[in-house]
């Protein structure tokens, strides 16, 4: 599997830390000291399906591609309007694409979740280019009374076109479940035979997620390198689920590595979910920061508990 094409999409609007402090018990020093993040982008007037179109045109015009020339389109999301059908049909249609459509709900790991389905379908032989679609709207899901958890989120729209080749060096999936720490539940009708199941807003539990990131990601990070004998010098960055400034930070620390092997910009979008590292890959690509045969290694993690980190060549 190798990488051929990225693009993304952001909401228009600009919610700044300073902007939630006229709402919120909060301000931008708290905000921004313990996650890293100045500001989000948050849907108002577009929506996730605009925005996932967007991103998918222009990864396609990355790759120099028609979407007549993608067989296989995974779309990687946690929320959006539609129950059914699958994002993934949406966006195929208003991009005008004619190949199978699947939607995987891995949270914030999605990324690495659907690069692992997409090399498992490329290894099959029957598909060729595969457009995976990362796009989530948690500002739907949050609880804007709540400065724990509202902070924390944006809104956006990664993709990227992967196509056969020998790039991918590992990866590792792992999931433990673990409701409680961070989970939401929507309402569900009552029927003749049961009760009406309540809602539940968003529940995190900031410190157990944080430590359950922790550790997951360098669990996964050392299985990979390991899995591909790849040594911490060869590695060009580490591009990390954008969560949280200090939960990368502190694997940075364990890894003993420079800061700037660790991009980040979670300043500007918060945690976009699935969306935050191709979002990432895309920005690098566009500002020419990627060379290629750089080893990249790749980890996310999220509800569920669910984890992932791959190698990949660019
Ligand atoms: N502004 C001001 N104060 C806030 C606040 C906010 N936005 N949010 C919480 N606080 C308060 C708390 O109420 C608490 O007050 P108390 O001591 O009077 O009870 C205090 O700040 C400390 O809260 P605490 O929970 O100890 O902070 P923390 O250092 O654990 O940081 C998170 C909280 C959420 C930033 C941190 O736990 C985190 O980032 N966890 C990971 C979350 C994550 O990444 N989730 C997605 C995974 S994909």
């Amino acid at each position: 599997m190798k990488i051929i094409g990225t693009g993304s999409a952001l909401p228009s609007l600009v919610v700044t830390n300073d902007m939630l402090s006229e709402f919120l018990d909060t301000n931008h020093e708290w905000i921004y000291t313990r996650t890293g993040i100045s500001q989000r982008r948050i849907i108002s007037d577009e929506s996730l399906v605009e925005l996932s179109v967007s991103a998918c045109k222009r990864a396609l015009e990355d790759a120099n591609l028609d979407a007549g020339d993608i067989d296989f389109l995974i779309c990687s999301n946690v929320v959006n309007h539609y129950v059914t059908p699958g994002l993934s049909c949406v966006i195929q249609g208003d991009i005008e694409a004619k190949c199978p459509c699947i939607d995987l709900n891995s949270a914030c790991s999605g990324f690495i979740y659907a690069l692992s389905v997409a090399n498992a379908f490329l290894n099959t032989g029957n598909v060729k280019n595969i457009l995976i679609v990362c796009a989530d709207e948690l500002s739907k899901i949050v609880d804007w009374n709540a400065r724990d958890t509202s902070i924390l989120f944006g809104d956006g729209a990664a993709a990227m076109i992967v196509t056969r080749g020998n790039n991918l060096k590992s990866m590792h999936l792992s999931t433990t479940s673990a409701v409680e720490p961070l989970h939401y539940q929507r309402e569900l009708e009552s029927t003749p035979y049961s009760k009406k199941e309540a809602f539940t807003p968003l529940v995190m539990n900031g410190k157990d997620v944080y430590k359950m990131a922790v550790t997951a990601s360098i669990q996964d990070i050392n299985a990979v390198m390991h899995e591909a004998n790849v040594s911490q010098k060869e590695v060009s960055f580490y591009l990390l689920h954008q969560a949280n400034v200090r939960i990368m930070e502190t694997i940075r620390e364990y890894l003993g590595e420079k800061e700037e092997k660790f991009p980040k910009n979670i300043h500007k979008y918060g945690n976009t979910s699935s969306a935050s590292i191709p979002l990432l890959i895309d920005e690098m690509n566009k500002n020419g920061q990627l060379k290629d045969g750089d080893l990249l290694v790749m980890s996310a993690f999220g509800a569920g508990f669910s984890s992932g980190a791959c190698v990949m060549e660019w």
